[in-house]
């Protein structure tokens, strides 16, 4: 063994005993004729004590490390002089009596600290390193503590975690799928699962009734802070269930990783929202429920005072900001600068503020008297001091541009407090999704989701009326998981087809494996997915996903440390039998 003990691992207890120690230089200090290293590893910094009176030839040498040379010491453990409360071994310190150098390194392209001098790109290109990072490893230690912890669980409930194949046939479901070459079968290609959603749904029908894979998933799709092109999922497929015991027994799990991970323990159920409710208060299908400010809709309170904005949108709506009657001119700019950006798309802000004397001020005073406004103002339940927030428009892209106001505010009250956790199961989501550009539904969720049985006859008659039995969960406004009760009855799952525009051929070879299983005896089912890289972000109250992931992708889909993806040399296309049209600028 190179070591006796970690980095992290002794205290006051082991002073005047001997140890050994492995790991990385983060630091050396020189005073007087001492020399001080931080050790590195894993666990922990434990400060190493060369003293050039006692042996000058050892000094020298701890002199001339350089930062992240991986060395090993042999020495004993001494109370410390100066003790540093900050660290766990703050108390020792190892008076070194023999150094062993078991690998240099170059200087580092950046400092490896919590407050790292390397930027972003710097930090991905070599992530190795930046993986050394205290932040950095304590969120892929917590990534493995919670998929222990779902393991557990799920295994306590009787589940099995059976894998799934990674080169399957391309069946689309929502984003675009990566494709494989296959050099046995040439002109032909296998897609990379965007989940294992088919395959989970045979295992039902194999009669494994409770599956589940944390499962690899790739989509090609427009990256943001929480969406990678792989990722990860807690995958899982139940028969014999109805929607409530698929919501039951996932809440369980929930429940149990935050007291486990977190210590944090919710009482009761967790509360439940239909869709409809959710775009009505929130304009959005994953509302952050940690804090009010419920979208109050107020055409009919508005119209008719010959103000052509409010008159002619179809929505009007509006927010109460409690507290902010006494933002500035510039405070209001700011909003006004903000709604108008062009990923938000409004026209404008309207702002009423409910003074503390009882009056009202706003930007539409010319239209509306102040009855008017206090009659606004206890519709929305404005109070003095705070401040009306009104956006007029569309009704969809309207209520989506109050959503990101809604949250605007929030983060600038400081209501979206990232210790704060609010879950949410949105429930009652729409079946099918009309689709102006080419004018057919879409399944919302996938085409196997199971309409809600009174809704069924809607079908013929008014399909985008049809409630689905699916659900997602929310905490914070980020949709952590979603799933349906499937359809295992292969009359309904050909009228879905024919719903979503499907010819029985188009259907048969996309979906013909499925749709045959289904013949030899499907039990009823369902299940949903949980993002696990979501999930840990969640939990360790990240920015983006990236964070938790070892390896990620960049915004544009790279890795930038290994150079993927890259060009194949044109033996590797010819073996393949590809010709490319399109040649990589690179290639040229
Ligand atoms: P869905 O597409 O909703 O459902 O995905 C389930 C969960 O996976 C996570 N997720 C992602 N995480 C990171 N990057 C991405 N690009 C990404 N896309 C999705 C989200 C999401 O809630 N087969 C169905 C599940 C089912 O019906 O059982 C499915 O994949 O947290």
């Amino acid at each position: 063994m190179y070591r006796s003990v970690t980095c992290g691992q002794l205290r006051m207890t082991d002073v005047n005993s001997s140890a050994v120690l492995a790991g990385w230089v983060q630091r050396i200090r020189k005073m007087g004729g001492m020399t001080f290293v931080d050790l590195r590893d894993r666990y922990g910094i434990t400060q190493l004590v060369f003293n050039n009176d006692v042996d000058a030839a050892l000094c020298d040498a701890a002199n001339k490390l350089g930062r992240e040379y991986v060395i090993q010491v042999t020495g004993t453990v001494r109370e410390r002089y100066n003790k540093n409360r900050n660290i766990p071994t703050g108390d020792i310190e190892i008076e070194v009596n023999s150094l062993n150098i078991l690998s240099t390194s170059d200087t580092p392209p950046f400092t490896i600290e919590d407050d790292s001098d390397g930027g972003d790109d710097l930090r991905m290109q070599y992530r190795y390193l930046d993986l050394r990072r205290d932040c950095v490893r304590k969120n892929l230690e917590l990534r493995h503590k919670l998929a222990f912890e779902v393991r557990r669980y799920l295994d306590s409930q009787n589940f099995l975690e059976i894998e799934t194949p990674i080169l399957i046939k391309s069946t689309p479901e929502g984003a675009r799928d990566f494709v494989v070459p296959s050099r046995m079968n040439p002109g032909e290609f296998y897609a990379l699962p965007q989940s294992p959603q088919t395959f989970k749904q045979l295992l039902m029908v194999s009669g494994f009734d409770r599956y589940f894979q944390i499962a690899k998933c790739f989509r090609d799709e427009d990256l943001r802070a929480d969406r990678q092109p792989e990722f990860t999922q807690i995958d899982c497929e139940m028969s014999f269930v109805e929607q409530e015991d698929v919501l039951a027994i996932f809440e369980g799990m929930v429940k149990h990783v935050f007291k486990e991970i977190k210590g944090v323990e919710f009482e009761g159920e967790f509360p439940r929202m239909t869709w409809h409710d959710a775009m009505k208060y929130y304009g959005s299908d994953k509302p952050d429920i940690r804090f009010g400010m419920r979208f109050v809709e107020m055409k009919e309170l508005t119209g008719g005072k010959n103000f052509a904005v409010f008159d002619s949108a179809e929505y009007v709506g509006g927010i109460v900001a409690q507290g902010c009657a006494a933002y500035s001119r510039k405070q209001i700019d700011e909003l006004t600068e903000f709604v108008k950006r062009p990923q938000i798309g409004a026209k404008g802000l309207v702002y009423v503020k409910c003074e503390e004397n009882g009056a009202y001020k706003s930007s539409v005073d010319k239209f509306y008297s102040q009855d008017d406004l206090a009659c606004w103002a206890k519709e929305c339940g404005a109070n003095p001091g705070d401040l009306i927030l009104i956006l007029a428009g569309k009704k969809t892209a309207t209520q989506k541009a109050l959503c990101e106001l809604r949250l605007e505010m929030g983060n600038r009250l400081g209501l979206r407090d990232k210790n704060t956790f609010a879950p949410l199961w949105v429930v009652d989501f729409p079946l099918l999704e009309w689709d102006e550009e080419t004018q057919r539904y879409y399944a919302m969720h996938h085409p196997f989701t199971a309409p809600k049985p009174e809704d069924i006859p809607l079908l013929d008659t008014d399909p985008g009326a049809v409630r689905a039995n699916a659900y997602d969960m929310v905490f914070n406004g980020v949709e952590l998981g979603g799933g349906s009760i499937r359809i295992h009855d292969s009359g309904l799952q050909d009228k879905m087809f024919e719903v979503l525009g499907f010819t029985h051929e188009q259907a048969q070879y996309q979906f013909g494996f499925l749709m045959d299983a289904f013949k030899y005896g499907a039990p009823p089912h369902g299940g949903l997915a949980f993002g696990l890289d979501r999930f840990v972000s969640l939990l360790a109250g990240l920015d983006s996903i990236r964070d938790c992931i070892a390896f990620p992708k960049n915004n544009s889909g790279r890795d930038t440390m290994s150079g993927a993806p890259s060009i194949l040399d044109d033996s590797q296309l010819k073996e393949l039998q590809i010709k490319l049209d399109l040649q990589h600028p690179e290639a040229k």
